[in-house]
Order: structure tokens, then C-alpha cells, then sequence
């Protein structure tokens, strides 16, 4: 026990003295294993507070966020009580070097020091400034993505796709808190290109919720994904990794969470059809092109007076498409939600749609039939699938 103790005054030592020198970046709690199963993890960053340095936490539970300030020897001894009894690892970031600590199983501690991965020093400020789930430095693969500079710090040319990656990630917190992934989640990314949003996704759950998810890319071209394959091993993320093949071909044992963002066209219908065949919990798909059911549409009521205009008859195509897969989903089993994903400056294919395991909807077949009919729809490419 003195030598747990030990290493946990060790840790937190460390952590004072990175105050007093000015060093002190961040400091992140994770992997609960306290009795309070609500709270998942603490960050820590260091505020001024009438001229006073302290340390700014802000608990991250299950359904809410409480930020708690506290002077720095307060702070201190609060991080010592955390450890080992409702945190299981700690990471203290410097610019000097990464301090973390980790419990065993049987709560054996030990101490590891790192190279630095974060250069850039907050500001101290208690000001109001938006705080994000991903912050932007100390994520070993925003960099390496362009999104970031060697500082830490948003480039330029980073800021949209920063804004957006942060943007579905607070989306899908909200979405976990209502309705919670287990502690070892399978998830399956269709379409995963670049994998911005797939690291974002596995950053989150493992180093901010505190979970040890198993997150497959599915991604046609092989160059993104030995690029991804690479930047997972780089970054330490054991349980991502990318697979080059048509999500056609994938077969899933089990999926707790699909998620298909941007897919062309029916490679959205593929996934969602993917993810009600193997179960999935939780569906997640943001469309991109629509071109299947446009092809097929020659509407013969009154509605042509309107759709004679190509660009209303793209909208229609697309507002069917998608209101079409949610029914579907529904007949399935899933209660589904359609909603604006990001603002339309980032990209005009903002809609998202989320399914959620729950009721049928026992009139959503008679539903899609009426619609198909009223445009003179012969199929929609989701129906043939299931
Ligand atoms: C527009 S990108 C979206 C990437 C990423 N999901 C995002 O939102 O940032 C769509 C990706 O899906 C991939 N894709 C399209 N059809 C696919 C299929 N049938 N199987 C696997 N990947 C596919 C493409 O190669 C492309 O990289």
C-alpha cells in the first residue's frame, strides 16, 4: 500500500511542480473505476482566479458536465484522493515530457514518461471561450492530418474540419449519454476516408469516456487506409484499425455502433442495411450523393407541376431518399431521428440520421409504399437490401 502510495505522491509532485515552473499544460483522469459509474473522466487546466493560479476540473458524467475550480494545494490533494480509487489512469502533459500514470487490475500503479506530444500552453484565463471534446493539442493524429500546426495549435486551413470533427463528436456524446455504449464497444465505420472523424470517434470514447472500444474503418481506397493503419499504430490506438475493402464484402459479427458518413450515394443504403442485419445498437449515417431513386422518379400527379424544375426534383429525390431509409428503419426496429449535422458552410450534405434500437414502426411499410406510388418510385435500393 506505501508503495502505491508513493507513486501516486510521485505523480502528483510531478504535477505540482510542472505548476510552479509554469509548465503545466493539461491534465486528463480517465477510465473510472470508482463506484460512481456516472463520472467518466476529469480534465484539468490551470486558470488564474482573482490574481490566484487554480486549477479549473471539469467532470465529465454520463448525462451532464460540472466544471469545479479549485485553488492549486486543494487541487493537488483532490488528484491524489482520485487516483487509483475512481481514476485508473492519469496523464499529466508538459511541455517538456507526458506524464502518466496507470492502474493495474489488482490497482498496482506505475509511472511512464513519454516524449512531449503537446507544446502549446493554454491560456489561463478564465474566459469563456469554447471548449471542445477534441482539443487540439495533445491528439497525436490531428497534425499528422493537417489540422493542426507543431504547436498544438488550429492552422488555418484546419479550422472548418476542426470545427466539424468537433461538431459530430458532441453529437454522438449527446447521443451515448441517452443512450450508453457498453465498456467494450465494437464499432464499424463504412466509408471511413481519411479517418478524421473515425480517430475523433476512438479519441473520445477511449481518453474521454473512458471506454476500450474496437473501431473498424471500412475504406475502398487502400492508400487512406495504410495511411489511417499507420497513424493508429503511431498514435497508439490499439483497438482502430482500417480495412481496405467494399463495404459490400464486409461481414460484421457483431456491431454495437455503425456509423456511414458521407458514403456516396447507396453506400449509405449498404450500411444501414449492414447495420440492421448484425443488430447494431446504434445507427449513425450522414448521406452524401443521391442519385438511385432520382432515376427512378416520374411522378404523375399534380407534384410535376413542380418537379419539372431540376434542382426541386434533386431536392424531392433527396428528401424521399432519406425520409425512405428512416421508415425502413423503422419497420426494422429502430427509433430514428433526422436532423442537420453541421452547419451548410462546411458542406451542403448536412442531414444525419440516427437510429436507435427500439419499437417497430408497424406502419412504415404501408408508409413507404404510398410515397413510392405517389412519385411513380418502382424501388428504393435500402428495400431490396433487407
Ligand atoms: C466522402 S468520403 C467520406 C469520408 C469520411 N466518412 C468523412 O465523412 O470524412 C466517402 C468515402 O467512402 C468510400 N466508399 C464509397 N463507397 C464505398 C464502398 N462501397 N466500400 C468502401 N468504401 C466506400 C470512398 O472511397 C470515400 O473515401
Amino acid at each position: 500500500m506505501e508503495h502505491k502510495n508513493e507513486i501516486v505522491a510521485q505523480f502528483v509532485r510531478r504535477l505540482q511542480q510542472s505548476i510552479e515552473s509554469g509548465s503545466f499544460i493539461k491534465l486528463t483522469l480517465s477510465k473510472p473505476g470508482g463506484k460512481d459509474k456516472d463520472l467518466r473522466n476529469v480534465y484539468a487546466r490551470l486558470i488564474e482566479l482573482k490574481g490566484e493560479q487554480a486549477l479549473s476540473f471539469t467532470l465529465r458524467y454520463a448525462t451532464r458536465d460540472e466544471v469545479k475550480n479549485h485553488p492549486v494545494p486543494e487541487a493537488l490533494a483532490m488528484v491524489g484522493l482520485w487516483l487509483g480509487a475512481d481514476f485508473l489512469n492519469g496523464d499529466l502533459f508538459t511541455p517538456e515530457e507526458d506524464v502518466s500514470i496507470q492502474f493495474s487490475k489488482k490497482r498496482k500503479p506505475r509511472l511512464f514518461f513519454r516524449p512531449p506530444s503537446l507544446q502549446a500552453q493554454p491560456s489561463k484565463t478564465h474566459d469563456r471561450q469554447k471548449q471542445y471534446l477534441i482539443e487540439p493539442a495533445g491528439n497525436p493524429y490531428l497534425q499528422p492530418m493537417g489540422i493542426t500546426g507543431a504547436q498544438g495549435q488550429v492552422l488555418a486551413a484546419g479550422q472548418a474540419k476542426y470545427r466539424q470533427i468537433n461538431k459530430y463528436i458532441e453529437i454522438i456524446d449527446n447521443l451515448l449519454r441517452q443512450h450508453p455504449l457498453p465498456e467494450k464497444p465494437h464499432i464499424v465505420d463504412m466509408g471511413s476516408g481519411k479517418g478524421y472523424l473515425t480517430f475523433a470517434l476512438y479519441d473520445h470514447l477511449a481518453n474521454n469516456l473512458g471506454l476500450q472500444p474496437t473501431i473498424t474503418g471500412i475504406e475502398l481506397r487502400q492508400k487512406l487506409v495504410d495511411f489511417c493503419n499507420e497513424l493508429a499504430k503511431e498514435s497508439g490506438y490499439d483497438g482502430l484499425s482500417f480495412l481496405a475493402q467494399d463495404i459490400n464484402d464486409f461481414q460484421p459479427e457483431h456491431i454495437d455502433l455503425l456509423i456511414a458518413l458521407h458514403a456516396c450515394d447507396v453506400a449509405t443504403d449498404i450500411a444501414i442495411a449492414k447495420g440492421i442485419r448484425s443488430g447494431a445498437g446504434i445507427i449513425i449515417v450522414a448521406p452524401c450523393c443521391h442519385k438511385q431513386v432520382r432515376k427512378q422518379m416520374n411522378c404523375r400527379t399534380d407534384m410535376q407541376a413542380i418537379l419539372r424544375h431540376g434542382i426541386l426534383e434533386e431536392r424531392q429525390a433527396e428528401l424521399i431518399t432519406d425520409g425512405i431509409r428512416s421508415l425502413l428503419m423503422e419497420a426494422h426496429g429502430y427509433q430514428t431521428r433526422v436532423f442537420e449535422f453541421i452547419s451548410t458552410e462546411h458542406t451542403a450534405k448536412n442531414l444525419m440520421i440516427v437510429g436507435t434500437k427500439g419499437k417497430k414502426n408497424e406502419e412504415a411499410l404501408t408508409q413507404v409504399e404510398a410515397i413510392k406510388k405517389t412519385y411513380g418510385i418502382g424501388f428504393h435500393y435500402l428495400e431490396g437490401l433487407l
